[in-house]
């Protein structure tokens, strides 16, 4: 399968520093090794209550966040996912592969329903299955994610083995996918069994004012994160503020157990440094936050302030970015298609190749 990366981030307001360190930087990182397709999904972003009026300025923001970042969307894709219908219908398929079951065990679907799961959107349940779309419309073979999607690509995963299990004999006759090994069984199979790319220091930041909760586009608090358009007073401000602890920095990473904002702040002056946890404390260790938060401060500026004047600039323009956009899913479609035309063979839907 030729290898291909896709990812996606919801433009649902406030891009903030978790989504920049654990997804962007490393999107931006990837652009070197393989093709890649970054999608603005719209579409999830409908799935919660939200504002038309808002939902397009955030599409364009993520856009702008995307290109200030350094994606560049002529080498690769940049596109908006509800620009390419084949995700819309690939979705309906993998509802009718995925189980009840699996959708139920999501731990996002349980803290985005709440205790009143009834009155939660369809969409919301469903959710997965569209985001399985999204990477196999694509046959993608790497996923570089959050933490926190862990489980949402393991269900990608199981989608497109049950799939590949279920139409095998079908995917053969059509002379299409490809031997693969699955279990101690090999099977001819259509899509890849996606690999998600989770790591780094930054693979989940957590709360500037609660080391022990994710930072979150949704906390009520403006403290407990870095947003992409903060200006450099505004994150000298935010991180000034930001909970730590008494105690110097420990000399070694087993020192920082038990202290999740000291090992939350390390975590994102290693991931702004390019470097690790352990290569922080070799400087940092036996000093306390007094020297340390400036240090973060002075860092955290130099990186993230030239992007957010860049996406400040994107955003007065947004013709240009609705034209990135409207090339890129053209580009996006010309993928998507002719894997839709095939899997829509592989069901047995007639006129689907012609
Ligand atoms: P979302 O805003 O939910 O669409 O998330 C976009 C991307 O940012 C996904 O890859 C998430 O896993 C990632 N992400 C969101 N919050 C955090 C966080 N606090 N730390 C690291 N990555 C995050
Ligand atoms: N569910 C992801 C999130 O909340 C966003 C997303 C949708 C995504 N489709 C995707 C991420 C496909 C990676 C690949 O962050």
């Amino acid at each position: 399968m030729t290898p291909r990366v896709f990812s996606g981030i919801q433009p649902t307001g406030n891009l903030h520093l978790g989504n920049y360190l654990g997804a962007i930087k490393r999107f931006v990182e990837l652009q070197g090794e393989m093709e890649c397709v970054y999608c603005v999904v719209d579409m999830h972003a409908i799935t919660m209550p939200f504002e038309p009026a808002e939902l397009d300025r955030n599409i364009r923001e993520v856009t702008a966040a995307f290109l200030a970042a350094g994606i560049d969307p002529k080498a690769h894709i940049v596109f908006n996912q509800s620009q390419v219908k084949e995700h819309a219908e690939l979705a309906w398929i993998f509802n009718c592969i995925a189980r009840m079951g699996w959708l139920r065990r999501m731990t996002q679907f349980k803290e985005k329903a709440g205790k009143r799961a009834e009155e939660a959107s369809v969409g919301v349940f469903a959710y997965p299955s569209l985001m399985a779309a999204d990477i196999l419309a694509y046959r993608a073979t790497h996923v570089p994610v959050g933490e926190d999607q862990k489980q949402h690509l393991e269900l990608t995963r199981d989608i497109a083995a049950k799939f590949n299990h279920d139409f095998s004999a079908r995917i053969s006759e059509l002379g299409l996918g490809e031997d693969m090994e699955m279990g101690d069984e090999t099977v001819r199979g259509y899509f890849p069994l996606t690999e998600p790319i989770i790591g780094g220091p930054a693979a989940r930041v957590m709360s500037l004012r609660d080391g022990t909760k994710k930072m979150s586009k949704s906390d009520p608090s403006d403290l407990s994160r870095i947003v992409m358009t903060d200006d450099s007073d505004a994150i000298a401000k935010k991180f000034k503020k930001a909970k730590s602890d008494a105690e110097v920095l420990p000399e070694t990473v087993e020192g920082l157990e038990g202290r999740p904002e000291a090992d939350n702040l390390v975590g994102i002056y290693a991931a702004l440094a390019d470097t690790d946890r352990a290569a922080v404390l070799a400087e940092f260790g036996g000093q306390g936050f007094g020297a340390f938060k400036p240090a973060l401060i002075e860092l955290a500026v130099e990186k993230l302030a030239p992007i957010n004047r860049e996406m400040r600039k994107l955003m007065d323009d947004p013709a240009h970015i609705d034209a990135v956009l409207a090339d890129g899913s053209q580009r996006a479609r010309a993928i998507a298609e002719p894997i839709l035309a095939d899997v829509k063979a592989i069901v047995g839907f007639v006129g689907a190749r012609g």
